[in-house]
């Protein structure tokens, strides 16, 4: 039998060895947080799960599903637990909300506020809040507030904060996380826009939310009021469009036939690295960019290239489409990135995307080029353009420097 003594020491050692990993990986900016994942037991909020799955720096672990098996909750991966807290740049004595609980990321932000510190942690599910408020008490952060709320409209009765953190996917930013901001207060929140998240570290302007701060993360959908449910749009067997705007029309059968028929190749002398940057630029670059997904059975047959199979962005014009692709680059050893096209429109669609594939490449092919403002608005009074992406409270407007 296992004693206690021994789980605690092989799960000091996984702890250990998670930390240096998060540390190879590029993880932590400051001693701050590195010495909270080294000091906060995780295990012990992970329940009924091997040591091993605990420990793992980059696995988030199931806690709850819905009747079609949907996660609702989760412990998220520790590393973008990491990421997001050096993005909240959070400091001793500070007063933090978080939004979706699980107990070990508030136990996290506990370590890093200290004991003059708040931390307040508010879920929409009863469950939850039970179980987190037991793995906070079974690792001794009793001093954490553990909430049932829909946090929509954020925890009133302990506001201000200096640091509202969101562990849950948000689509807009309700008007009550802004104004329970305090003056030096700050909202990290994973944001959809236009089918892609990017976790981002707001500040206050004295207008408008600001952040220079965009990391990739990928979260369970935020339940309740400020639910938005995205649209996967079948085109045809093994291809589906994902997209954000419920207004938005596509002429599905033209689409359809377009998929089977011949596509065009454009290759656009541009470089192909960065991913994760290049999806941003695109899908942000005009309403029209919708994110594209198609089978790998339609990739092995040779009819989509092998981008769709994670979501790609494309641009959908009437019945044509054009998304991006790569392809070795010999000279440089890299890759170049192409677009690929289909439809009558094909010429003009891969056109255009080739432009914005060139456009990224000579101006903004660099790490941390995006700044993102969000303009609070009257309700529905945003108009989705180039340059905004349209929330039901206000819009989202990314520039490139
Ligand atoms: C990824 S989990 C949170 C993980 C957690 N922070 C941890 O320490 O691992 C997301 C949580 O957000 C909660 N949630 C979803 N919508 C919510 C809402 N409107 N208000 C509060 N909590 C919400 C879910 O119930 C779920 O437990």
């Amino acid at each position: 039998m296992t004693t206690v003594r021994e789980t605690d020491d092989t799960a000091a050692s996984l702890r250990a060895a998670m930390v240096s990993e998060l540390h190879e990986m590029g993880v932590f900016q400051s001693e701050a947080v590195a010495k909270a994942v080294a000091t906060v037991p995780r295990h012990l909020f992970a329940t009924g799960e091997p040591l091993q799955a605990a420990y793992a720096a980059d696995k988030a672990l199931v806690i709850k599903r819905d009747r079609q098996g949907h996660a609702l909750s989760s412990l998220s991966a520790t590393h973008i637990q990491a990421v997001m807290l050096e993005q909240a740049e959070i400091e001793p004595g500070m007063r933090v909300l978080e939004v979706g609980s699980g107990g070990y990321n508030a136990a996290l932000i506990a370590e890093l506020v200290g004991e003059a510190g708040t931390v307040v942690t508010a879920d929409i599910d009863a469950e939850i809040v039970e179980r987190a408020r037991a793995c906070l008490d079974a690792a001794g952060y009793h001093r954490v507030q553990v909430v049932l709320a829909d946090a929509e409209g954020g925890v009133p009765e302990h506001a201000p904060f200096d640091r509202i953190i969101v562990t849950a996917g948000a689509w807009d930013i309700p008007s009550a996380w802004r104004e329970q901001m305090s003056e030096r207060g700050r909202i990290v929140v994973p944001l959809r826009m236009r089918g892609i998240t990017r976790s981002f570290a707001f500040d206050h302007d004295g207008k408008d939310l600001v952040s220079d701060s965009y990391r990739l993360c990928g979260f369970v959908p935020m339940q309740g009021s400020g639910a938005y449910t995205e649209r996967l749009l079948p085109v045809t067997d093994g291809v589906a469009l994902q997209l954000d705007d419920q207004r938005q029309e596509f002429d599905t059968k033209a689409l359809a036939d377009a998929v089977h028929a011949p596509r065009l190749e454009v290759w656009s002398d541009a470089a192909f690295d960065m991913p994760d940057e290049l999806e941003l630029f695109l899908a942000t670059s005009t309403p029209q960019m919708v994110i594209l997904h198609g089978s790998k059975d339609l990739v092995d047959q040779g009819v989509l290239a092998p981008s769709v199979t994670r979501g790609v962005p494309a641009l959908v014009a009437g019945g044509s489409f054009a998304y991006r692709t790569k392809r070795p680059n010999e000279e440089t050893g890299g890759f170049e990135s192409g677009v690929f096209a289909h439809g009558p429109d094909a010429e003009t669609v891969a056109a255009r995307y080739a432009e914005l594939l060139r456009r990224w490449a000579s101006d903004h092919r660099r790490r941390g080029a995006a700044r993102i403002r969000y303009a609070p608005m009257p309700e529905g009074a945003a108009e989705p353009s180039a340059k905004v992406v349209a929330k039901r409270l206000g819009a989202v407007e990314v520039s490139w420097s």
